[in-house]
C-alpha cells in the first residue's frame, strides 16, 4: 500500500454540492480515504454557475465539520479547503478576493472547462488565470475533447505553466477502454501532473486512490506512482512548482 497520499479533488464535504450528501457519508468517505493510504484531502465542492453556487461561508462551516470528522477518523488525516471551479468571466476577480475558491489558500486553481470546450478557448482562460497570477490545474482532461484529441496540445499548456490533473477513475479503466488508453499515453509521455479521485459517494464514484497507486506501480513503476500520488500534490500545498 502506497501510504501517504493526497487526493486534491473530492466532493467530500457534506450537503453543499453532488458529492457527500450528511456528515454520515462524509465520514465514510474519509475511512475509504484512509483506509486505502491517503493522508492529506483537498477538498474541492463544485463552484458552477446555475448548478452549484453554495456561498463560500457556508462552504468553510461545512469544512470544519468535515475536519473535526477527520480528526475523529484518523489523528493524522489531514484536510485542507479546495474549490473546483467551472470557468466564468468573473472568476480571476473571486479568485483574487476569496482564497477559499482556490486549492489549500495557495495560487492553484482547479479549473473545469465544459468537456465540449475548444482548445483555443481553454488556453485563452489558462492564460488569463496566469496574468492574474495563479496556477490553472485543468481538471479531468480526459473529459476535455479538446485536449483528449490532439494531447500535444498538452504539452502547450505546460509550457504556458499550467498543470494537468486525471481522475484515478479513467486511469484505473472504470470510464472506458478509450478514455484509459487516453490517460495511459499521456501519463507514459509524463504530460500528467496529478491524479485524484474526484469521489462523491461510496459506491459509484468512491475514493479509489488505493486501486489507482496499484495500477501505477505495476504499469509505470514505483516512482511514477509516487510522483502523481504524494510528490506533486504535496509540492501544490506548499504552493511549490509541480
Ligand atoms: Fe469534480
Amino acid at each position: 500500500m502506497l501510504t501517504g497520499m493526497v487526493d486534491v479533488h473530492c466532493h467530500i464535504l457534506p450537503g453543499v454540492d453532488d458529492g457527500a450528501r450528511t456528515p454520515a457519508d462524509t465520514k465514510a468517505m474519509l475511512e475509504m480515504q484512509y483506509e486505502q493510504g491517503v493522508r492529506r484531502i483537498i477538498v474541492t465542492p463544485h463552484l458552477r454557475r446555475d448548478m452549484f453556487e453554495t456561498p463560500a461561508d457556508v462552504i468553510e462551516e461545512a469544512f470544519l465539520k468535515t475536519k473535526e470528522l477527520a480528526r475523529q477518523v484518523a489523528g493524522d488525516l489531514m484536510l485542507y479547503l479546495g474549490c473546483e471551479y467551472h470557468v466564468t468571466s468573473e472568476m480571476t476577480e473571486v479568485l483574487r478576493n476569496d482564497w477559499r475558491r482556490r486549492m489549500a489558500g495557495t495560487k492553484y486553481v482547479l479549473t473545469e472547462f465544459s468537456g465540449s470546450a475548444s482548445f483555443e478557448s481553454i488556453r485563452k482562460k489558462v492564460n488569463e488565470i496566469l496574468q492574474y497570477g495563479f496556477r490553472p490545474i485543468v481538471a479531468h482532461v480526459e473529459r476535455c475533447m479538446g485536449l483528449a484529441e490532439k494531447p500535444e496540445n498538452l504539452d502547450e499548456l505546460a509550457e504556458m505553466g499550467a498543470y494537468v490533473q486525471v481522475n484515478a477513475s479513467s486511469v484505473i479503466g472504470e470510464d472506458g477502454r478509450t478514455v484509459k488508453a487516453f490517460c495511459k499515453r499521456i501519463i507514459k509521455d509524463q504530460q500528467v501532473h496529478l491524479i485524484a479521485s474526484d469521489a462523491h459517494d461510496c459506491k459509484r464514484r468512491a475514493p479509489n486512490l488505493g486501486a489507482c497507486a496499484q495500477y501505477l506501480s505495476k504499469k509505470f513503476g514505483d516512482a511514477v506512482a509516487e510522483k502523481l500520488l504524494i510528490t506533486n500534490p504535496t509540492k501544490l500545498i506548499s504552493n511549490d512548482y509541480m
